[in-house]
Formats: structure tokens, C-alpha cells, sequence
């Protein structure tokens, strides 16, 4: 199947079965070796492989000249086996060499060397970086997750439905891109930050199950697990509780895991957000590792201790010393720059305690802690001699906060090592804090999450202890996904409109094309969409997600290839009625 007029095999695909076949290959020069006076060795890349082809030395072929090699396959002497090579065992003799195409010197090796090459550079000859075991592996792993994701959603009955790029500007909590009209000077498309409103719509139009892989585009600050622009499997379903979505999401993780690793990963946990920020300190638990947060507020109720008395939450992690010996055995300015850490993250400190052999304690502040305190939070903490207490006073929120962070800091494996811990964290809270400018609750996920049934009746009493029926799922401590079953109410939506300080009318004429179609007839729906950029860096071994993009952008959102952004001509802007406005100054 993958020969072709020009050639016979794949370079990375001969074997010892080939030896005394006559092979035409094809590809790029890799290195190049003299071989005595008349002969060089030269390896041939394509993206399967290397193949060592024997070749006359008076030869002219150079670092990555296209050529077609044509000769026979054999043994290689012995002693000259290349076993970390699958082709290792054999090289191509008596070889012919047809150069297809010469190319000039490239500006870093095109091999594992380039790994250490300044990203730029890789990203500006992106095209070059391509040709890499490396990066033709996470290409590949990602064609499969996707293979295998839409194999998976059509199994299960979910139908592939486009949806568009251009459409309005909508609530969905990150800066939309955003394309000027043409037709209408003054307006605005936005791109989609994700196809949400339209799969709500397609539920309300029957399509009863929806998928599709879809590029979503938000104008964010990048980092390691973001883009400008990335792709999601987004999906939807109607007449579904949450358990049914988790089950259909789920498969279709567990597929793609599966068709990259070839094993199906275990059950997915579950979790609820509440125990999650109390054990974990994070919504996106990493459950590779301990170092659990351990409750001790009540412990020191009757404290005499000022930074704790009266504090709404006191808790503490165990670094313990047999698993984490080098941070339990932090000397002092470890423990100030850790304290400056978790003063950063917004404690007004940390308090920290070494745990003795006579099980007493170390700490600057043992001296005001009760004999039974301190006793009884050795015991609470399971902690034995060499181990290192860290402690937190102050609000629920700062206190899990600061300790999840620290948690992380100290025992977070990269996040491809050790197993796969997938896991669903559920029930989300409906609102999250108060925006300092309009005092309202801000939505937790999005404004069209369903709140939880039983909590419906704190709507308007104590919003922000509503829990939503939305769903992250999480791996090795990053956001895979999220979801949630939606408000099919037109009243509910409205109410929840009105909570976040989103008026009726400004409710219609924000989304009034959204909120319309519900009054005509809307199923109970819900849905997930997750990243595939960020679970096939994760399946791939990759700690970014632009090594798993074809072509991505730089930290700064720029691409270094095609030098995007780019100044457009004045009378392109003419055309679309704007004009620009001088630099800020500074910059
Ligand atoms: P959410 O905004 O949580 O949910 O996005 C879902 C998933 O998309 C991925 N993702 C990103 N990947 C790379 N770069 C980015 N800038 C980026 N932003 C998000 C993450 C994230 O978990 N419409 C809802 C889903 C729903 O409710 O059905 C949504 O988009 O992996
Ligand atoms: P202070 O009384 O502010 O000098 O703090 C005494 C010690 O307690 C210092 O090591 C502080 O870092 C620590 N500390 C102060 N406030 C808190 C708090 N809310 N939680 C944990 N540690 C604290």
C-alpha cells in the first residue's frame, strides 16, 4: 500500500526478510559517513525511519537532498548491528542513487539534536523540525486519537455536524478573536471560543446526539497547555442525565487512550469538586502522588496561637521523609523562599514544623502551641521523625489554595511520568466569588450550566453555595475537559441571567438568537467537550502542547514561519471601515 510509482518499500520498514530483495527507497539524507575511499554510508530518512544505504563515495549527496535509492538488500558485517535502529540488522548495497531534488545546508540537524535548538528556530523551520522521528510520532499519535475518538462517537451513535466560524460575539468567559465586516462597517463576527451555542441549538433541533472536532479559538495568554487556537471533541446529547454523558465521554477517552498505549486505562475515578479542593487544593487533582491536604481547624479550636485563633480554615500537608526526602529536610532558606511561595499565593504565612526523633517538634512557633496541640497534630498527621509540617490559617479558599499550589510544587511528577490517573470531578460550583465591579456572582464554567436540583432553592439566597451539574475530567493534574447538562428552562436561564446581573433585556439582545429557540421546544440536554491538543501532548509524552501541533504559535502568540501577525495595507483596512489607532506609548 505504501508503495508508489517511485519506490518500493518504506525506509524504516526493511528487515532481515528483505535481505536479497531489490528496493527502491526514497526520502531525505540524513548523516553522511565515509566508508574508506570509495564508499559512504548514507542514511535515508523518510517518516517511517533510517535506513543505511552503501553508496559510491564520488557520489554528491548532501544533508537532506531528496533522492530515490535503488539496490539490494543485506546483512550488515558483523559487529556493525545497530540494534537501537529497527533496520539495524541490515543496509541497502550496490546502490543506485537518483537525486531528486538538492537543498541547501539546513540550519540545525534534522535529528534529535534539534530538540536543543532554540524553539524559534524550530518553529521558523517548522517544515525541517516535521522531518523528526519526534515530531512525525506526535503527529501520528495525534492523527490516532482523533481516528479513534471518531470511530468511537459514531459506534455510539453520535452524529458529525460542522458548525460555523463566524458568528457573534457570545458569554463564554475568554477574549474572542475577532473579524471585522466588510458589509457592515462597525460590526463584528467573533470566532467561536467553542461550538457551544450551536450544539445547544442543534439539541433543540433534534439532532438528539452531536459530535464534532472542532477548532476553537480564544485570544488568551499562552502557555504550556494553551493555544490561540486548539481543537476540542465536543459533544452533546438530549434526554441525558450527567451519568450518561460521563459514560459516552469516557468511552471515547478511554478509545483514544487505548488505540496510543494499546491498553485501555482503568476505570476513571470520580471525585467531587468539594473534596477535591479539600484533599487536593486544586479543581484539577493530580493523584499521582500523596502530600494530601489533612484538616486541623477543629484541632485548634481553643488555639492560643494569634495566626491561627479564630481562623475560618487551618489545615496542613506532611511532606514525609521517606517519600520526599530532600524537601522534608529543606534547611532555612528553603523554608523562607517556601513561605514567601505561599505569601505570593496570598497566605499571610506559613507555618512550618520538623517533626523530631523524640517526636517532639521544630518550629519557630512550637513555643505557642500547647503540649496537646502539638501532639495531637503529629497524631493527626500520621507524621513520624524527619517529617516536614506545612500549615495554613485563614479563609477556606486561601487556605486550600495556598496548600494545593505547595502540594504541587513539591511532589508534581512531569505530568506524562508514573501511571495515568484519570479522573471526573463532579459537581462544580455554580458561581465563583464576586466580580469586584458589579458585585454579582461570576459563573463558575459557563451561564448555561443546569444548577444541582437540590440546591435550587439557594438561588437567590446564597448563590455561591449552588452547586452546578458540570464536570471536568482531569489527568495527571490537567484539565482534560469540561461539561455540564444544561439549562433547558427559558425561566431558570433568565433567573440565572438575572443573578450574574445580566438583565432580561440585555439577556434578549445579547442572546436573544440563543434564548428564542428554547421557547420552542428545548430537550433536557448536557455535554463535554475536551482538549485533544492537551491529551495527545499527555499520551505522546510531551510537556507542551505546541509539540503536538503541526503548526502552532510561540509563547508570545506569534508564528515565526510565516511571521503572523502581520500590518495589513492601508487600504485593506479602508475597506473594512477602520482605522488604527497609534501605538500606546512605551511600546
Ligand atoms: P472549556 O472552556 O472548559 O469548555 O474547554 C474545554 C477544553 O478545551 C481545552 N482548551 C484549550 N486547549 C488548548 N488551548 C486553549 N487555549 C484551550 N482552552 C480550552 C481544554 C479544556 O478543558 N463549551 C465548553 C464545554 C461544554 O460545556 O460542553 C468548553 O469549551 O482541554
Ligand atoms: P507572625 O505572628 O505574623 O510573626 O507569624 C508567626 C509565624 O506564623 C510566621 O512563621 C508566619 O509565617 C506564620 N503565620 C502567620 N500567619 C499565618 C497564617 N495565617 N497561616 C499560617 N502561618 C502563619
Amino acid at each position: 500500500m505504501k508503495t508508489t510509482a517511485m519506490r518500493t518499500h518504506m525506509c524504516g520498514d526493511l528487515r532481515e526478510s528483505n535481505i536479497g530483495n531489490t528496493v527502491s527507497v526514497c526520502g531525505w539524507v540524513g548523516r553522511r559517513r565515509e566508508h574508506g575511499e570509495k564508499l559512504a554510508f548514507v542514511d535515508l530518512r523518510d517518516h517511517s525511519g533510517i535506513v543505511q544505504c552503501v553508496v559510491d563515495n564520488d557520489v554528491d549527496v548532501r544533508s537532506e537532498y531528496v533522492v530515490r535509492i535503488t539496490g539490494v538488500v543485506r546483512a550488515r558485517p558483523d559487529g556493525t548491528v545497530n540494534s537501537t535502529l529497527s533496520t539495524g540488522a541490515i543496509e541497502i548495497g550496490d546502490c543506485v542513487v537518483e537525486v531528486l531534488n538538492s537543498a541547501e545546508p539546513p540550519p540545525f540537524p534534522v535529528d534529535a539534536r534539534a530538540d536543543e535548538v532554540d524553539e524559534m528556530i524550530r518553529l521558523k523551520y517548522r517544515y525541517l523540525d516535521i522531518r523528526r522521528e519526534r515530531m512525525q510520532k506526535n503527529l501520528r499519535v495525534r492523527a490516532a486519537v482523533n481516528s479513534a475518538i471518531r470511530a468511537e462517537m459514531e459506534k455510539n451513535g453520535f452524529l458529525e455536524v460542522e458548525t460555523p466560524l463566524l458568528m457573534p460575539s457570545t458569554p463564554e468567559g475568554a477574549r474572542e478573536f475577532l473579524v471585522p465586516s466588510r458589509k457592515d462597517h462597525g460590526s463584528f463576527f467573533a470566532l467561536p471560543q467553542s461550538p457551544q451555542l450551536w450544539k445547544q441549538l442543534l439539541m433543540v433541533a433534534g439532532v438528539d446526539r452531536y459530535y464534532q472536532i472542532a477548532r476553537c479559538l480564544r485570544d488568551e495568554d499562552l502557555r504550556a497547555d494553551r493555544q490561540y487556537e486548539f481543537m476540542q471533541l465536543d459533544a452533546e446529547m438530549s434526554f441525558v442525565n450527567q451519568e450518561d454523558v460521563l459514560e459516552n465521554i469516557g468511552r471515547a477517552v478511554v478509545a483514544a487512550a487505548k488505540a496510543v498505549t494499546g491498553v485501555a486505562p482503568p476505570e476513571i475515578e470520580r471525585i467531587t469538586w468539594r473534596e477535591a479542593m479539600e484533599r487536593f487544593g486544586v479543581d484539577k487533582p493530580d493523584l499521582r502522588f500523596g502530600l494530601e491536604l489533612v484538616e486541623l481547624t477543629n484541632l485548634f479550636a481553643d488555639t492560643e496561637f494569634k495566626a491561627f485563633a479564630g481562623a475560618e480554615c487551618i489545615k496542613g500537608i506532611r511532606v514525609d521523609a521517606a517519600t520526599y526526602p530532600d524537601a522534608a529536610a529543606y534547611g532555612r532558606n528553603k523554608l523562607d523562599a517556601l513561605t514567601d511561595r505561599a505569601k505570593k499565593i496570598g497566605a499571610k504565612g506559613l507555618v512550618w514544623m520538623k517533626v523530631q526523633a523524640d517526636g517532639s517538634v521544630e518550629s519557630p512557633v512550637a513555643k505557642f502551641l500547647s503540649d496537646s496541640e502539638r501532639a495531637s497534630l503529629v497524631s493527626t498527621m500520621g507524621a513520624v521523625a524527619g517529617d516536614l509540617l506545612l500549615l495554613v490559617a485563614d479563609s477556606w479558599d486561601t487556605t486550600v489554595e495556598v496548600l494545593g499550589q505547595l502540594r504541587n510544587d513539591i511532589g508534581r511528577p512531569p505530568v506524562h511520568e508514573g501511571p495515568y490517573r484519570y479522573v471526573w470531578v463532579t459537581e462544580f460550583p455554580l458561581f465563583v466569588g464576586v466580580d469586584p465591579v458589579t458585585g454579582r456572582p461570576r459563573p463558575g464554567h459557563h451561564p448555561f450550566c443546569h444548577p444541582h436540583p437540590e440546591d435550587l432553592h439557594l438561588m437567590s439566597t446564597e448563590p455561591l453555595k449552588v452547586r452546578a451539574l458540570a464536570y471536568d475530567l482531569v489527568l495527571n493534574g490537567w484539565e482534560l475537559g469540561s461539561g455540564s447538562i444544561r439549562i433547558h428552562e427559558p425561566e431558570l436561564q433568565r433567573q440565572v441571567f438575572n443573578e450574574l446581573g445580566i438583565s432580561d433585556e440585555e439577556a434578549d439582545k445579547r442572546f436573544g438568537f440563543f434564548l428564542q429557540p428554547f421557547k420552542y421546544g428545548a430537550p433536557p440536554h448536557g455535554g463535554f467537550a475536551f482538549g485533544i491538543d492537551r491529551l495527545t501532548a499527555i499520551l505522546a509524552g510531551e510537556e507542551n502542547i505546541r509539540e503536538v501541533i503541526a503548526f502552532p504559535k510561540t509563547q508570545s502568540g506569534a508564528d515565526p514561519m510565516t511571521n503572523a501577525p502581520t500590518p495589513i495595507e492601508s487600504a485593506q483596512l479602508a475597506e473594512l471601515g477602520l482605522r488604527l489607532l497609534p501605538p500606546p506609548a512605551g511600546s
